[in-house]
């Protein structure tokens, strides 16, 4: 009598172990290692600005254009940001001239993964860095760098590309016009073959492009508030609980 039952919950332990076994072999195939497990609820990217100072109220920037100790660090984390993008950082990347999305179904780079287009900084031109170390802070016509932060398989639009468009922010400003702005690259965009970003795993030396800002009319000892924003169709910049959802706001205030 004993054996029976000694029996029976063997069988029984071994039928659940089974079980179990089967029940969590289901669930590793259906998780694929290139895809985060968790994506986050992002719908729309996040936007950031280099050089970034936050003061008591997000990012205020205040320097003065007749002492370069006050522009020293400014100018110091662009180019510490911008060594990312450096031709020796991105030598891993290719070169993309099409201007399309960039989709790829398999793994056709080295080491199985995917292929990364490369953003240098050069191509940020006259807020590069390179023509000029000042990036513009020196002569009150300050070089700001956007970045959109990545989103896995995000694509941003149907068509064109996305584009920046930074403004004073309380227009109709005390200047009577319009802030004006040289983009680079010269439209301002994001080239749509840095899109769709694929994960760390798939494309490990993918890095996020950048649009620069060079601000030429700001007035000088007062604060101007400015925003600059992601135009395209699928990014928003109304998200009330996140202020930095597909814009940056930031005040400046340039000092003589
Ligand atoms: C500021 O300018 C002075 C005179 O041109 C120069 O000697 C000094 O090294 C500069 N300082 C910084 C932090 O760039
Ligand atoms: C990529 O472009 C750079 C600069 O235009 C050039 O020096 C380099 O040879 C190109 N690389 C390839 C693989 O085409
Ligand atoms: C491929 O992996 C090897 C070893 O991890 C690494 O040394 C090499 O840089 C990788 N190649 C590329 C192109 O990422
Ligand atoms: C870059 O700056 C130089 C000197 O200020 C100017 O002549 C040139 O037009 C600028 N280039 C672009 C593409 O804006
Ligand atoms: C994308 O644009 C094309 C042409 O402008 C249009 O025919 C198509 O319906 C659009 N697709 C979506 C998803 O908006
Ligand atoms: C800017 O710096 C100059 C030279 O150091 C100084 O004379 C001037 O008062 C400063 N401006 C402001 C608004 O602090």
């Amino acid at each position: 009598m004993l054996v029976w039952i000694s029996l029976y919950y063997v069988a029984f332990y071994v039928v659940m172990t089974g079980l179990f076994a089967l029940c969590l072999y289901v669930l590793m195939q259906t998780v694929d290692p290139y895809t985060p497990d968790y994506q986050d609820q992002l719908q729309s990217p996040g936007v950031t600005l280099r050089p970034d100072v936050y003061g008591e109220k997000g990012l205020e920037i205040v320097y003065n254009v007749s002492d370069n100790r006050t522009w020293a660090d400014l100018t110091h984390t662009l180019h510490t940001f911008l060594a990312g993008y450096s031709p020796a950082t991105q030598e891993d990347s290719i070169n993309c001239t099409s201007d399309q999305y960039f989709f790829q179904e398999r793994f056709l780079a080295p080491n199985h993964t995917k292929f990364s287009c490369k953003f240098t900084a050069d191509m940020l031109q006259n807020c590069s860095g390179l023509a000029d170390p000042d990036f513009g802070f020196e002569e009150g016509k300050p070089c700001f760098i956007i970045k959109m932060n990545r989103i896995v398989k995000f694509l941003p639009s149907n068509g064109s590309a996305p584009r920046v468009d930074c403004a004073f922010l309380d227009q109709p400003h005390e200047l009577g016009q319009p802030l004006q702005v040289a983009y680079y690259p010269p439209d301002g965009t994001f080239s749509l073959h840095y899109f769709p970003y694929y994960g760390k795993k798939a494309q490990p030396h993918y890095s996020n492009p950048l649009v620069a800002a060079k601000l030429l009319n700001v007035p000088r000892n007062a604060q101007v508030a400015i925003v600059c924003k992601v135009m395209a169709e699928h990014v928003t910049f109304n998200n009330p609980h996140d202020p930095y959802e597909g814009k940056v706001e930031f005040k400046l205030k340039i000092e003589k």
